[in-house]
């Protein structure tokens, strides 16, 4: 009896619809490309990158500076799609530690957040504080434990923003892809946190960067799935969160590895300077749109024509013998293997990449996303379409 319950109250949700599945594009300044609009029917939602968080502190705010306007985008989007402005990015910390600091200044924030939604004609906000806490950009200058109070203070500049922008705005996150990172996401946090949010963009990508000293997959199926199992052990609903993908390729220096056959786990040089946390040069990437840096090419060209697949990790890659150099990016057949196995396996809400241009001008990566999310939507309304019928024969 119970179980006909149980079974009876799923069909009546599937066939009331929940909500469709989610596709994300950040469109940034860096690369302001646009496909064919055929290729875009899938995306449900456009989010601009970025808008600098310290701007929204100040009384009366600037100027609102953007490297696009909303309405002008607009119309090579379908009908229904979402512009979302992102607030923050890698490194953009400080006007969020002024912002998050007392009430009155997070009732500032996001009093100007709203106001700036409205006058650039947006439909929310994408809020990309990395990160919250701590282990940003400057954490070997500013401790985290400078940073503990964040960890409060985060659901509450949230909470601020909901109540200025309403309930009807959308509100979202761009969250940690590492456990490492997760400082302010904690089983007492996450839900609070997701309770203001729409949705949260998870960025399983970078999760192999320059703190690492061991090669990984840095988009990889294993070390993504973990990202993901993270957030719903600590009380994210699965169908709120988006799955990641990097429009972009990684690459660092390693040592000779000992199993040249088995590279993933080989150690790599040290690639961030132990003392400023600044950069050293022994690792780097770049996006699909980039010009491939000339002393880069023969490697690169090595890595896309000799790339294997490791189905143990779930990622592409690529060792590079003669340069001791490691490739490791998602291929346009490594993102429909994440299809199932994530999205579907893991009933997740949604798909997200960074970003829309980095893929131009071929966009076979976005081809690949738009393949799966057809796929996935057919499933989905044949699932729906299945329980109307049953509800309506019961
Ligand atoms: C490598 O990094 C891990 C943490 O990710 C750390 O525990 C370990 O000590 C590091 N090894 C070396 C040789 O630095």
């Amino acid at each position: 009896m119970r179980f006909l319950i149980v079974a009876l109250l799923a069909l009546v949700q599937l066939a009331a619809g929940t909500q469709p599945l989610r596709c994300l594009m950040y469109l940034t300044g860096q690369h302001v490309v646009i496909p064919d609009y055929a290729l875009t029917r899938h995306i449900t939602h456009v989010a601009l990158a970025f808008m600098n968080s310290g701007v929204f502190n100040e009384e009366p705010p600037q100027e609102w500076s953007l490297f696009t306007t909303i309405p002008s985008i607009r119309p090579k989007f379908h009908p229904g799609t979402k512009f979302l402005v992102a607030i923050g990015g890698w490194g953009d910390t400080a006007g969020f530690d002024v912002a998050a600091e007392s009430e009155d200044s997070r009732v500032r924030w996001a009093r100007n957040v709203a106001q700036m939604v409205e006058d650039m004609e947006a439909d929310g906000v994408d809020v990309d504080w990395e990160y919250p806490g701590g282990n940003g950009e400057d954490y070997k200058k500013v401790p985290n434990s400078e940073k503990a109070w964040q960890i409060t203070a985060y659901p509450l500049l949230l909470q601020a923003l909901r109540r200025e922008l309403g309930p009807h705005k959308l509100i979202t996150a761009a969250l940690p892809g590492l456990e490492r990172d997760m400082l302010a996401f904690t089983p007492a946090t996450i839900p609070q946190i997701v309770s203001q949010l729409d949705f949260v963009n998870v960025m399983t990508y970078d999760l192999f960067n320059r703190r690492d000293n061991v090669t990984k997959h840095h988009t990889g199926i294993a070390l993504s799935r973990a990202s993901i199992n993270a957030y719903i052990s600590r009380g994210a609903p699965a169908d709120k969160l988006n799955l990641g993908f990097p429009f972009y390729v990684k690459w660092a220096l390693t040592e000779p590895c000992p199993d040249p056959e088995n590279p993933v786990g080989c150690p790599t040089l040290l690639m961030e300077d132990p003392e400023t946390g600044a950069d050293l040069g022994r690792a780097g990437g770049f996006s699909f749109h980039d010009e491939v840096p000339s002393d880069l090419a023969p490697s690169y060209n090595r890595a896309l024509a000799q790339g294997k697949y490791d189905r143990v990790g779930g990622g592409h890659y690529y060792w590079d013998e003669g340069e001791n150099r490691w490739w490791t990016f998602d291929t346009p057949e490594a993102i429909r293997v994440k299809f199932p196995v994530l999205v579907e396996g893991m009933g997740l809400g949604g798909v997200f990449a960074w970003g829309l241009g980095e893929d131009a001008p071929e966009f076979a990566h976005l081809e690949a996303v738009d393949g799966a999310m057809e796929k996935l939507r057919g499933k989905e309304n044949a699932k729906r379409d299945a329980a109307r019928q049953s509800t309506k024969e019961l």
